[in-house]
């Protein structure tokens, strides 16, 4: 990502800030228009809360774009526990589409190829983490012989 586009990012997502509970409601709202089946999983799940926790998330990657290799133990273990919510490979690609547009509904004429761009790599970047994480720590299946698989140790202890 070049600094041009961390810079979009920034700028864009400081116009998001002051509205991003109603952003995170249309976010929610637009997952799961765009897929049912993703409903379910947030079946126990205090929405409220969980908009903090998206918004909370998304700040953080935001302000660490500069340090992206910090963040990388944090979004891994993100992953992981994504998988034990029975978030697959798929639901990525879902929520993906769903944060965009949602950003473009709050950006306006804010939404500039350009800001597309830059929001895109920066969501690609954080999914691919998540999933690596995530299906580097799944358990292999009962019947294949995983022989060269080995657990590695704990990226948080790389820091
Ligand atoms: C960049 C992508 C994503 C970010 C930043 C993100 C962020 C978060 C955060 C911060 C939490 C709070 C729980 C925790 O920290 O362990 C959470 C929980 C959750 N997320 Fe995500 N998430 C992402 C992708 C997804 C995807 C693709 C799905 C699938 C639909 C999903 C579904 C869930 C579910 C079901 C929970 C658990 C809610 C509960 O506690 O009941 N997330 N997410």
């Amino acid at each position: 990502m070049s600094p041009e586009q961390k810079a979009l990012i920034r700028e864009s997502w400081l116009k998001v800030a002051p509205m991003a509970d109603a952003a995170a409601r249309l976010f929610y709202d637009r997952l799961f228009e765009l897929d049912e089946a993703t409903r379910p999983l947030f079946k126990t799940t205090d929405l409220a809360e969980q908009r903090r926790k998206l918004i909370q998330a998304l700040t953080m990657v935001v302000q660490g774009l500069d340090h992206l290799e910090a963040l990388v133990p944090t979004i891994a273990d993100l992953g992981r526990r994504h998988a034990q919510f029975g978030v697959t490979n798929a639901h990525y690609e879902t929520v993906g589409a769903a944060l965009l547009w949602t950003l473009e509904q709050g950006l306006g004429s804010g939404w500039t190829p350009e800001v597309k761009v830059a929001w895109s790599g920066a969501y690609a970047l954080l999914a691919d983490v998540m999933r690596t994480a995530a299906s580097e720590s799944a358990s292999p299946p009962a019947h294949s012989a995983h022989r060269e698989h080995h657990r590695r140790p704990s990226a948080g202890g790389l820091t």
